[in-house]
């Protein structure tokens, strides 16, 4: 192992001459190397495997901060990562006694950038800002992919089908009528309905005040075309991988909500691959992301016959077997108590 950082030293030309370190390893790492200030007072022979220990914290190689002089200060990674370790100590000396229990690992896990939001399991939620993407030319061209008359949006559908949430497969049917859903399931344990009726969210005989907003904002969610999609009124544009296909991705905070949402189209088809909606909490935002496949044609539309839903709870499958484009809609199914 000791062999293996002093060969890396060497190898990336920290010092102008070819000091043989071994001799030197003792030494505070402020005699041996040109330009520490982090490490002051620490070993000589205690920088290297530091390094190390960062590059694999970040998933990054040696370069992402240094030039090839290891010294030059030019890259901003350095500065910035100079800060980290300061933050790192403070942290724990302030709640650890001193022993490294949050570290570089602890944060990053193998990636530049920390997820300030849970992991969503099997999920990469990262996508790249991109100023190419130009967020109307991409909803236009979904708006196109879907098809049917720009004269009649549609307004509403109805969707009939299974939902599959923990192993457990129960026959579902749905309305969504604008900003209004009602979605009835018959589990085991009997028939269970949810819904929204523009003020209050209900679960069985259970009405949630507007100011949850996770829940409707994730049952809206499951809207399945463009004139339903909820509005972010100043989007900006990024690209993603999605299942190994690229994505053009149009994203933002939605109208009236601190809900951050992200819609992944398939650079191809226009079409609409994944809605991803982070909704924050006083400590942070959980992800809700929906999955869309299964392209029909259903009544002149394309139309996803299957949703699959993934969150930090885990995840719903929804099959829809049949679906229904605005149909003729009794108001009062949007209650909870009928
Ligand atoms: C995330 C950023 C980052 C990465 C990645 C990184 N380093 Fe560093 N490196 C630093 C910082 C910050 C310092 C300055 C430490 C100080 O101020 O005491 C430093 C200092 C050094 C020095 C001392 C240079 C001098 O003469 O002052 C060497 C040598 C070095 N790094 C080698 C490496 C090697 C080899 C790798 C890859 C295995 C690597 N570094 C990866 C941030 C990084
Ligand atoms: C308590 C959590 C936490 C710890 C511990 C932590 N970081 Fe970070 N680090 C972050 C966050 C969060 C960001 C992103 C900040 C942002 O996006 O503005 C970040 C950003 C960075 C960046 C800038 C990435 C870029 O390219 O913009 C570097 C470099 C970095 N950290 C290095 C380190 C190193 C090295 C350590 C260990 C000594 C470390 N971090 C420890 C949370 C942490």
């Amino acid at each position: 192992m000791r062999l293996n950082y002093v060969l890396a030293a060497l190898s990336c030309t920290a010092f102008g001459s070819s000091v043989a370190m071994t001799h030197q390893e003792d030494k505070p790492a402020e005699q041996v190397f040109k330009n520490i200030v982090s490490f002051k007072g620490s070993k000589a022979s205690d920088v290297i495997p530091a390094m190390e220990f960062i590059s694999a914290s970040l998933g990054v190689k040696c370069d992402y901060c240094h030039t090839q002089d290891r010294a030059s200060d030019e890259k901003e990674q350095k500065g910035t990562a100079r800060e980290m370790i300061a933050m790192q100590k403070d942290i724990n000396e302030r709640h650890f006694n001193g022993r490294n229990v949050v570290t570089c690992a602890s944060c990053h896990g193998g990636h530049t950038h920390p997820l300030p939001v849970p992991p969503v399991t099997g999920v990469d939620v990262r996508a790249r800002r991109s100023a190419d993407v130009k967020p109307a030319d991409v909803l236009a061209a979904y708006t196109k992919a879907v098809g049917g008359d720009p004269g009649k949006p549609i307004s509403a559908v109805s969707l009939s089908g299974t939902i599959t949430e923990q192993g457990e497969k129960s026959p579902t049917e749905a309305v969504y009528n604008g900003a209004n859903y009602v979605i009835k399931t018959k589990g085991a344990k009997g028939e269970m309905k949810e819904g929204f009726n523009g003020q209050a969210a209900f679960i069985g005989t259970m009405t949630i005040p507007l100011q949850f907003a996770g829940q409707h904002v994730r049952e809206r969610a499951y809207t399945v075309s463009p004139d339903q999609l909820p509005q972010i009124p100043t989007p900006t544009g990024a690209t993603a991988t999605l299942n190994g296909k690229p994505m053009l991705v149009v994203r933002g905070q939605l109208a009236n909500e601190s809900t951050q949402a992200s819609y992944f189209f398939d650079k191809d088809s226009g079409l609409l691959m994944r809605a991803m909606y982070s909704y924050p909490t006083i400590l942070g935002s959980i992800v809700q992301i929906n999955d869309f496949s299964d392209y029909r044609k259903v009544d002149g539309v394309e139309l996803p016959m299957t949703i699959a839903s993934h969150s930090p709870e885990g995840e719903t499958l929804r099959h829809y077997t049949s679906i229904h484009v605005n149909p003729k809609i009794d108001p009062s199914i949007f209650s909870a108590a009928k």
